[in-house]
C-alpha cells in the first residue's frame, strides 16, 4: 500500500493517541498481513525477531479483519492483542492492513511470562518483560477499535478514486456522462441533428446549454457553416437590435457606416440566442418575423433581408410560465419550442461527477499525465450540491489543479473550503473532539503535579473522585 502514515492527519492523531494513551504502535501491513514491522514494546518485537509465528499471526488477523467492517481484535500466538481492521480500495478488495499490536488483553503477566519463555526460549527476563507490556481493559479496547478503524477509513480516503469506465458510445464525445437523464439529451440530440427544426435548450445555468448548441452544429449538416452566438441578455435593447440584425449608415448616432448583423454572419450556419428570455416585446417580433419568413429589416433599413439560419435557443428560465404571464409571446413560444431539450442539473446526476472530474483534469492538463484525484476528495465533491452545475464543477477542477502545482495527486485538502464545507459539516462525533481535549488537559496537570492526583484534580477544578472516573472513562489509567 502506497501510503505513509506522515501524509495524513488523521492517522497521524490516531497513533498519538494510542502512543499517548497505552503506549502503543500504530503499523500497517499489505493487506495478507505481511509485512507487519511495527509493534508496540521490546516485548513483542523480541518475539517477532524470535519467532516466525508472529508473522502467521498477523496473516490470521488479517484474514479475520477482511471479513469485518470495523478492527478485529486478535490474540497471537504469544498472548498479545493485536487490532487490525482491513483498508479497502473503491471496489471493494482490500488494498492493506492497519493494526496495532503488543498490548496485553484477558492475559495475566504470568502466563504471558510462560509464553514468552516456550516461544523465545528467554527464561531470566521473561517475567520483567511480560510486565512491562501494557495491560488493556475492555474499555481500552473499544477505544484502540476506534481508532484502528478511523486510521484504516483516512487511509482508504487517501487511495486514488476509481473512475468508473464509460461502457456506452455515442457520436458526441464531447459531451461526458452517463446518467439516464444524459443518455435522454443524447439520443434526442441524434435526431435533432438530422432536422432543420429550431431547438429550445432549457437548463440551470451551467449545465451545458451552449455545449449542446454546439454539438447540434458540429454533428449536423451545418457544420462548416458559421456558428454564431450571442446572448440576449448582455445588452440595452438598441444595441441588441442592432447586433442582431446590423443597421444602415446614419441610422442613429454613431451608425457612421453600414453594418451587418449577426443573423447575416450566421447566413447558412447556426444561430445561437442564448437567453431568449431575456429578449424585449419589440425584439421578440422580430425574431417571430425571422422564423416565419427568413427575412429581417436592418435597423434604419427600407428593404428586407434574406437569409437560411437555424436557431437554436437557450434559457434558463421556464418560457412556458412566462407566456402565462405575458412576458413571453405565445406566438414565438410555439416557434421556439419545435423540439426541446431539457439539460439536468449536476446534482440530479452526481453518478456522472467521478468522470466530469476526470474529463476536465484531462482538459485542464494539457500537456502531460493528469494527477490522480484522492478518493477523500472525490468524496467531497460528491457531497457539494453544485448549484453551479458543470461551469462551477469545472472552476474547481482547475482551482485544484493550480492548486497541486504539478503534484500527483489531488487530496482532499486541495479542495476549496465552500465545496468542503458540505463534506465536512456532516456528521462528527463531538464527543471525539471532546475527549482528545478532556485528555489531554489531564495528561498534562498529572505531569505538572508528578503523578499526584489531587493536586491534578484541584489544578483542574474537579474532584479527586471524578478525575478518576474521567481517567477511567478516557482510558489513562495505568496499572
Ligand atoms: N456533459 C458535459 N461534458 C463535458 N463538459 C461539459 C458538459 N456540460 C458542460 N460542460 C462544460 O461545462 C462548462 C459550462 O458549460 P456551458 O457553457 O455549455 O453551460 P451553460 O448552460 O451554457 O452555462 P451558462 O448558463 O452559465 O451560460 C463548459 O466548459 C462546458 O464545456
Ligand atoms: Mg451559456
Amino acid at each position: 500500500m502506497a501510503l505513509t502514515f506522515d501524509t495524513l492527519a488523521e492517522v497521524a492523531l490516531a497513533r498519538d493517541l494510542l502512543r499517548r494513551w497505552w503506549g502503543l504502535e500504530l503499523g500497517l501491513a499489505e493487506a495478507n498481513g505481511d509485512g507487519a514491522d511495527r509493534t508496540s514494546n521490546v516485548t513483542a518485537q523480541t518475539i517477532m525477531k524470535l519467532s516466525p509465528d508472529y508473522a502467521g499471526s498477523m496473516r490470521e488477523a488479517a484474514a479475520l479483519a477482511s471479513a469485518a467492517k470495523t478492527a478485529i481484535v486478535h490474540r497471537d500466538h504469544a498472548g498479545l492483542t493485536i487490532v487490525a481492521c482491513t483498508v479497502r480500495g473503491g471496489d471493494g478488495k482490500p488494498t492493506g492492513l492497519v493494526y496495532s499490536s503488543g498490548g496485553r488483553y484477558q492475559v495475566d503477566a504470568a502466563t504471558l511470562a510462560h509464553s514468552i519463555t516456550a516461544i523465545t526460549g528467554i527464561t531470566t527476563e521473561a517475567a520483567a518483560m511480560a510486565a512491562a507490556v501494557p495491560a488493556l481493559d475492555d474499555l481500552a479496547i473499544a477505544r484502540i477499535t476506534d481508532l484502528v478503524t478511523a486510521a484504516a477509513r483516512a487511509c482508504e480516503r487517501a487511495q486514488p478514486a476509481i473512475i468508473p469506465p464509460t461502457t456506452w458510445t455515442h457520436p458526441f464525445t464531447e459531451i461526458v456522462g452517463d446518467a439516464p437523464a444524459v443518455r435522454e439529451v443524447v439520443k434526442l440530440l441524434t435526431k435533432v441533428v438530422k432536422s432543420e427544426a429550431t431547438v429550445l435548450i432549457h437548463g440551470e445555468s451551467g449545465t451545458g446549454k451552449e455545449l449542446i448548441a454546439r454539438a447540434i452544429h458540429y454533428h449536423g449538416p451545418r457544420a462548416k457553416k458559421p456558428f454564431v452566438v450571442q446572448n440576449c441578455s448582455a445588452f440595452n435593447d438598441n444595441l441588441l437590435e442592432s447586433a442582431l440584425f446590423g443597421h444602415q449608415r446614419g441610422s442613429f448616432t454613431g451608425a457612421v457606416k453600414d453594418q451587418k448583423g449577426l443573423f447575416e454572419t450566421a447566413d447558412g450556419g447556426t444561430f445561437f440566442l442564448d437567453e431568449i428570455g431575456d429578449m424585449s416585446a419589440a425584439l421578440q417580433v422580430k425574431l417571430l418575423r425571422v422564423l416565419q419568413e427568413g427575412t429581417f429589416m436592418p435597423v434604419g433599413g427600407t428593404k428586407p433581408v434574406r437569409v437560411d439560419v437555424r436557431i437554436v435557443a437557450a434559457s434558463h428560465k421556464d418560457l412556458q410560465t412566462m407566456v402565462q404571464h405575458k412576458q413571453f409571446r405565445e406566438d414565438l413560444f410555439y416557434r421556439v419550442n419545435v423540439l426541446k431539450i431539457t439539460v439536468p442539473q449536476l446534482r440530479e446526476r452526481v453518478s456522472d461527477i467521478p468522470r466530469l472530474v476526470g474529463h476536465f483534469l484531462k482538459k485542464h492538463t494539457p500537456n502531460g499525465t493528469p494527477p490522480r484525484l484522492s478518493a477523500g476528495a472525490l468524496a467531497r465533491l460528491m457531497a457539494y450540491p453544485w448549484p453551479g452545475n458543470i461551469r462551477e464543477l469545472e472552476n474547481e477542477i482547475e482551482r485544484m489543479l493550480v492548486l497541486a502545482a504539478g503534484a500527483t495527486e489531488l487530496t482532499a485538502s486541495m479542495v476549496s473550503t465552500r465545496v468542503a464545507g458540505a463534506a465536512i459539516s456532516a456528521p462528527r462525533p463531538l464527543r471525539d473532539v471532546v475527549d482528545v481535549a478532556e485528555a489531554d488537559a489531564i495528561t498534562a496537570a498529572l505531569g505538572r503535579q508528578v503523578g499526584d492526583r489531587d493536586a491534578a484534580a484541584a489544578e483542574l477544578g474537579v474532584s479527586p473522585g471524578y478525575l478518576e472516573a474521567r481517567r477511567g472513562a478516557l482510558g489513562l489509567r495505568s496499572e
